[in-house]
């Protein structure tokens, strides 16, 4: 079965917690695209052919989850060579069989329109830099400045900007717990499923 869950929306909101449930729910297959982009800024040099030159191995990288590993890879995600490297990547793995979950911001947008389900999670500034604060500590008014920097710049680029897809699911979770947003993930995905033969 040929079957994509695209997961898109902004920093901290919850995207990984959706996928990775959905995911294991599921049996499918799940792909944080975020760390394509934190591996390509990470690597240093010419991005362009640290994107071209990506394996595997890059993405096991030690340190890819920090916040400085996070404006990097939002600043190389402007660059419309590195988003055309890492595509034909994405979208194999989005439509091999057996189903996937992909998470990322251009997912149910660019990498793969067809995707039998859409989820666009968000939440307020506020909320997801509250959530970024609690995992790294440090200063909460700077992990909030850098919260609204990172998404004005993946929203406002001109090559596959974040917005949902104009037939996502949105899914706000401002004031949900993790349990019902997944469940809502879920019950959308249970929608599309192709009645067992
Ligand atoms: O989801 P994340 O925080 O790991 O993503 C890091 C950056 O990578 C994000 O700010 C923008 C970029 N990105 C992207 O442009 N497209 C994707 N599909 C995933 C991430």
């Amino acid at each position: 079965m040929i079957f994509t869950v695209a997961i898109d929306g902004p920093a901290a909101a919850g995207k990984g917690t959706i996928a990775r449930a959905v995911a294991e729910r599921f049996g499918f297959a799940h792909l944080d695209t975020g760390l394509l982009y934190r591996a390509v800024g990470a690597m240093g040099g010419d991005p362009v052919a640290a994107a071209r030159a990506l394996s595997a191995s890059d993405l096991q990288r030690d340190g890819l989850r920090t916040l400085e590993a996070g404006q990097a890879a939002s600043r190389v995600a402007v660059i419309p060579e590195v988003r055309a490297a890492l595509v034909a990547f994405q979208r194999r793995f989005a439509r091999a069989p057996g189903g996937a979950v992909l998470d990322g911001r251009d997912i149910g947008t660019v990498i793969c329109p067809e995707a039998e389900v859409k989820l666009y999670v968000t939440a307020s500034a506020e909320v997801r830099a509250h959530r970024r604060w609690l995992e790294v500590g440090g200063d909460a008014a700077r992990v909030l400045a850098e919260v609204i920097e990172r998404d004005a710049r993946d929203m406002g680029r001109d090559d596959a900007p974040l917005k949902p897809a104009v037939d996502a699911l949105v899914i706000d979770t401002s004031e949900m717990g993790a349990d019902e947003a997944v469940a809502r993930a879920i019950a959308a995905v249970e929608d599309r499923l192709p009645p067992v033969p």
